[in-house]
């Protein structure tokens, strides 16, 4: 491991996307603090990681948490020059079923996580070396499906901030950006998945298929490295095409 290394949290690499992502870019050189709410997941994914990865085991879904995290993130490695917020907790449900309890914890990790994540990583990150944060949103924060009033709200809020936060960074040599995932196969979202659901996603995707973890992984990689050194407050889709398409 180089000294000079970069250094990235991943919240919510345990499974999925986060943990693709913390893969990925642990093979690139960063050393990545593996983020999520139990040990057994955060061991298991880091096993599959290797030398580059580091446990965090915490909850991030409060302020807290996630102060919790970037300290961890600080004591192990003395800095931190990324962070993913991944970390997500979803339900579907139609209007008259929505809970408050349901709300409260999706907007806790979905919505408030990503605030305080943000505050945490700049007070963190270092004004010459700069930081590099991503947040994860979702194609449903630009379209919506039935049963999504709360998730879309979330991923429409995190794509405001993902702007508001990068206005407002940029001179501190902070870049922040937003990937939007199309459904992508997920230990989260095999629940919500069915092979005719699949098939019409298929069938409505220009590239043809589904997304895997792994494209989602390449996509938050280009945004955390210098490869996108003069983009910030952008939302890339990655999502086959389907949010271009007419269907
Ligand atoms: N998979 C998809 O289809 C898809 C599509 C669009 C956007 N997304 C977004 O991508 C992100 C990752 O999704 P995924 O499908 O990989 O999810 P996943 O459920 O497979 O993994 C999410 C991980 O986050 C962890 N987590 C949840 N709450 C946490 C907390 N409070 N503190 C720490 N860790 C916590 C979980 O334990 C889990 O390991 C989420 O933000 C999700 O909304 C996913």
């Amino acid at each position: 491991m180089s000294p000079d290394a970069k250094v990235a949290l991943i919240t919510g690499a345990g499974h999925g996307i986060g943990r693709a992502t913390a893969k990925l870019l642990a093979r690139r050189g960063w050393l990545v603090g593996v983020n999520d709410l139990k040990e057994e997941f955060v061991t298991e994914a880091c096993g599959e990681i290797g030398a580059n990865a580091f446990p965090v085991v915490q909850n991030v879904a409060s302020r807290e948490g996630i102060n919790a995290a970037v300290d961890a993130v600080m004591a192990r490695a003395g800095r931190l020059d990324g962070l993913v917020n991944n970390a997500a907790w979803v339900r579907y449900q139609a209007i008259p079923d929505i809970a408050p309890e349901t709300v409260d914890r999706m907007v806790q990790i979905g919505f408030n996580g990503v605030i305080w994540g943000i505050q945490a990583a700049a007070a963190a990150m270092n004004a010459e070396r700069g930081g590099t944060i991503v947040n994860v949103a979702s194609a449903a924060g630009f379209r919506s499906a039935p049963h999504s009033l709360v998730y879309s709200g979330i991923k429409a809020g995190v794509m405001g901030m993902t702007r508001a936060a990068a206005v407002e960074l940029g001179r501190g040599n902070i870049r922040v950006n937003a990937v939007a995932p199309s459904a992508i196969p997920t230990e989260g979202t095999s629940r919500h998945r069915s092979a005719e659901r699949d098939a019409k996603r298929i069938a409505d995707t220009p590239l043809g298929r589904l997304g895997t973890v792994d494209d989602i992984a390449r996509a938050i990689a280009y945004l955390m490295e210098s490869d996108s050194d003069f983009v910030t407050g952008q939302v890339l889709s990655a999502d086959g095409g389907i949010g271009i398409a007419i269907n």
